[in-house]
């Protein structure tokens, strides 16, 4: 990673040498990392499908995928080349690198802030939402797939602390719920560094490229990237912004409003245009939605099948401490989310105006 001072380096080894950590990387596992990265038409399908057959947890993974309703299957899907071919190869690699990160790391313990549950969630919408914004027409340089892994990976710090810094985190936890402050604010004053920067310390040891880590480390504070990595780093807090905004969850209620992350505002980017701003927030809702629905499927979640938005009960106004201390079922999330969605969509039309 680049550009962090000494002061900082040398509180992220102070947090090491207390045993933050990261596990290390299985062999398929990089090999996924790397396969990812790549352009989707540089990608041999082949190769993928013989990657997939070595680990039998993936091949029963990927299945499960293709034949979710979502993929609206008549027959059962039984091999893996079917279900790559039916769910596309890039969803595909979003799915495998997903379960691959959540598998190798270790359980996080629940505390009164945090969720396991909400954390996996809310790094599968915001990797999500961040692949959709490496298209052409938004005019980035990133790579999805890249941009894919830097969102799945941005907030991976947080469960290096709640494992094992679990006292100290759960402090940070509740002073930013009592102080009303970002999370990784609080982190500062605990412990003398965050999480981004404490993650993409210790995902250096992945074999990711430095723009990765430094769109890890600077995702709050993208000013402070190194001018090459800078977009990077806006596009995932971006990505992050927005799926806060539709989920408030995982202890991170504060961050940046969309309408005040640094891709908006600055004047020669795609996303400082209204139009341009509007439809992808709206097609990044749209897909969480629908994705959400692959991930818990209404038979795993015991909820009755999501009811149409108009049959669906308002959801009530949402003050920090419901939202952190109430645990939401997936249908009520769903509403809210529904009902921040239009929240947003509401300001910008009133930009448009
Ligand atoms: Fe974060």
């Amino acid at each position: 990673m680049s550009t962090i001072s000494q002061d900082m380096t040398d509180r992220v080894h102070a947090l090491v040498d207390r045993g933050a950590s990261l596990p290390s990387i299985p062999a398929l596992g990089l090999e996924l990392l790397s396969i990812i990265r790549k352009p989707i038409e540089s990608i041999d399908m082949r190769e993928l499908v013989s990657l997939v057959e070595r680990d039998p947890t993936l091949v029963a993974r990927i299945l499960r995928v293709s034949n979710s309703v979502y993929y609206g299957v008549r027959r059962e899907v039984t091999s893996v080349s079917h279900a790559i071919s039916l769910v596309g190869l890039d969803e595909t690699l979003n799915y495998l690198n997903f379960y691959l990160i959540k598998a190798i790391m270790p359980e996080c313990p629940t505390l009164k802030h945090f969720s396991a549950d909400d954390f996996w969630s809310h790094s599968w919408s915001t990797a999500v939402a961040a692949r959709m914004l490496g298209r052409p027409q938004l005019l980035v340089t990133a790579m999805p797939g890249e941009l894919y892994l830097a969102g799945l990976l941005h907030d991976i710090g947080k469960v290096v602390l709640a494992v094992h810094m679990t006292d100290d985190f759960e402090k940070a936890l509740e002073m930013a719920h009592v102080t009303q402050i970002p999370l990784h604010e609080a982190e500062m004053h605990i412990f003398g560094v965050d999480h981004a920067l404490l993650g993409a310390h210790l995902l250096d040891n992945w074999n990711l490229p430095g723009w990765i880590l430094d769109a890890v480390a600077f995702h709050h504070d993208p000013g402070e990237a190194p001018e090459e990595h800078r977009e990077m780093a806006m596009l995932i807090q971006f990505a992050n912004s927005v799926t806060n905004h539709f989920e408030r969850t995982a202890g991170d209620a504060h961050t940046v409003p969309v309408l005040e992350t640094a891709i908006v505002a600055r004047e020669e980017s795609a996303f400082s245009s209204p139009i341009t701003l509007n439809g992808i927030i709206e097609e990044i809702g749209e897909t969480l939605d629908a994705r959400d629905d692959v991930l818990n499927p209404p038979e795993e979640t015991a909820e009755p099948e999501a009811a149409s938005e108009a049959s669906q009960p308002e959801p009530k106004a949402e003050t920090q401490s419901e939202a952190t201390e109430v645990a939401p079922s997936p249908s009520t999330k769903r509403a809210a989310k529904k009902s921040v969605f239009r929240g947003i969509l509401d300001s910008l039309r009133s930009l448009l105006d």
